[in-house]
């Protein structure tokens, strides 16, 4: 089977590779060149962890390309571009248009099932097919009718974790009202499902795990559920912030609470650690979007609007509490471990910390940073930022009035937390992940604060 990937950002990426390492013959098409340049000379434009290996062993299974004309000998298209966040909420389809119009003008004659993995608003599937039909009818002036198909297909991959999701999913969901279609989809990932491939050494088959539940449904439903997902996991995650606000006031530790009701099973304990809050380029973007959608339909969604009020109000709570703590915040020096919204990755799209620092430097405060691999992609994505970088997480301390933990990056839990001392004007250490170890931190004489605790 020939498949062509649209996008090469993490998602088709990820797929492209994925489905390469799986036997399967992938061309990914890009619209930026320097990125399919970079990619054909085994490059990776972005860093997520074992893509590179699993690239290297996957490459003579892959082409790379701007060109969409391979699309016509194609029997599965995935679009897998971005949807950008408008002003209004609603996600930018412009990219997803550009593809679909593309994949008309190329599409063949022979049966092609176009599968969605943008992450779209209800109903995108039957616009993405009327648009194919059109640019195929303009320019072959007969419609398409039976050898086009769009399948909503969405994906779960957690950025860092992305290749590991891809290859034991918790479950997969197609969705098609067309049979054919249905089984050209579920062949594809018939490996996955069944979980018959050797894995790749790196990426080794966690203990147990077996078949992966397939769940077959409408396009409608398809997208909604990948909605539904964002969003839940979002507002468990504002719902355990919301707790761990009273637990600060009442002297209650929050991750003691995380576990005493995460051993309950309805509840579970992932998605219940207590911080400053997520970040990225999903959460906030699709739960902007379900409530745009909503509103056309003239719903409120007030448990997801919560949700984001929640999160969005902890950047600000961080300043808040700096301001508790050291009174003056003007002229102070603050470094901030990490800039990435969650650790493994070098995505800065909505990430608390660059937030934080906006917020703290209109406070006049002089930031200082460290990140372990986004640093560089800060310096270029948000070179009006005013603040200081540092190669080294020891130089955060450097007459530093406090220090934030920002991104939960394991190496910030080996700091030498006497030498970081030495170097503090005033100790202060607030974690905004709960993950740095405090019995050292207060050892050395710093002052350590967590969230909820
Ligand atoms: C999320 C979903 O988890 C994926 O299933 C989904 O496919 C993806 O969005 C997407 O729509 O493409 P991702 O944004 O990569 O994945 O990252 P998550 O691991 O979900 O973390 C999101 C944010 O929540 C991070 O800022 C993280 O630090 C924060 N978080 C997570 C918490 O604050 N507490 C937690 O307990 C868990």
């Amino acid at each position: 089977m020939n498949v062509v990937v649209i996008g090469t950002s993490y998602v088709g990426l990820t797929i492209g590779i994925s489905l390469a390492f799986l036997g399967i013959k992938v061309t990914c098409i890009d619209i930026d060149e320097a990125k399919i340049e970079a990619l054909q000379n085994n490059n990776m434009p972005i860093y997520e962890p074992g893509m590179q290996e699993l690239f290297e062993l996957s490459r003579n299974q892959l082409t790379f390309t701007t060109d969409y004309e391979v699309v016509g000998c194609s029997e599965v298209v995935f679009i897998c571009v971005g949807t950008p966040t408008l002003d209004d909420g609603n996600p930018n389809m412009i990219y997803v248009k550009k593809a679909a119009d593309q994949i008309g003008n190329h599409l063949g004659n022979s049966f092609t099932v176009v599968v969605n993995k943008s992450t779209v608003p209800i109903g995108s599937g039957n616009w993405v097919e009327s648009l194919i039909a059109e640019t195929f009818e303009a320019k072959h002036g007969f419609k398409p009718k039976g050898i086009l198909t769009v399948v909503s297909n969405p994906e779960f991959l957690r950025e860092g974790s992305a290749l590991h999701d891809m290859l034991y999913p918790d479950r997969i969901v197609i969705g098609t009202d067309h049979p054919m279609a249905y089984q050209v989809v579920y062949s594809l990932y018939q490996s996955i499902i069944n979980q018959s491939f050797l894995p790749p050494p790196h990426l080794p088959r966690p203990d147990g795990f077996g078949t992966v539940p397939v769940v077959a449904t409408d396009p409608a439903s398809a997208e909604l559920i990948k909605y539904s997902a964002n969003a839940f996991l979002s507002l468990k995650i504002s719902f355990i912030n919301e707790i761990a606000c009273l637990a600060e006031k009442v002297g209650a530790d929050i991750t003691q609470i995380a576990q005493g009701i995460g051993l309950d099973n309805r509840i579970g304990f992932k998605f219940l650690n207590a911080g400053i809050g997520w970040g990225g380029s999903c959460f906030g973007k699709d739960t902007a979007a379900l409530l745009a959608f909503a509103k056309e339909y003239g719903l409120e969604m007030a448990i997801v609007e919560a949700s984001r009020k929640t999160n969005y109000a902890l950047r600000q709570k961080v300043v808040e509490r700096l301001a508790n703590e050291l009174k003056l915040l003007k002229g102070k020096t603050i470094g901030l471990m990490g800039l990435t919204f969650k650790p493994f990755t070098d995505d800065l799209r909505d990430s608390p910390a660059i937030d934080i620092a906006y917020k703290l430097l209109q406070r006049g405060v002089r930031v200082v940073v460290h990140d372990p691999i986004a640093m560089e992609r800060a310096k270029k994505e948000y070179g009006d930022l005013p603040i200081k970088y540092v190669g080294n997480p020891e130089d955060l301390f450097e007459d530093g009035a406090a220090v934030v933990l920002m991104t939960e990056w394991p190496l910030y839990q080996k700091i030498d937390w006497n030498n970081a001392a030495s170097k503090m004007t005033n100790r202060f250490i607030l974690d905004g992940r709960n993950f740095l170890p405090q019995q050292a931190i207060e050892e050395a004489g710093i002052k350590y604060i967590g969230v909820g605790r």
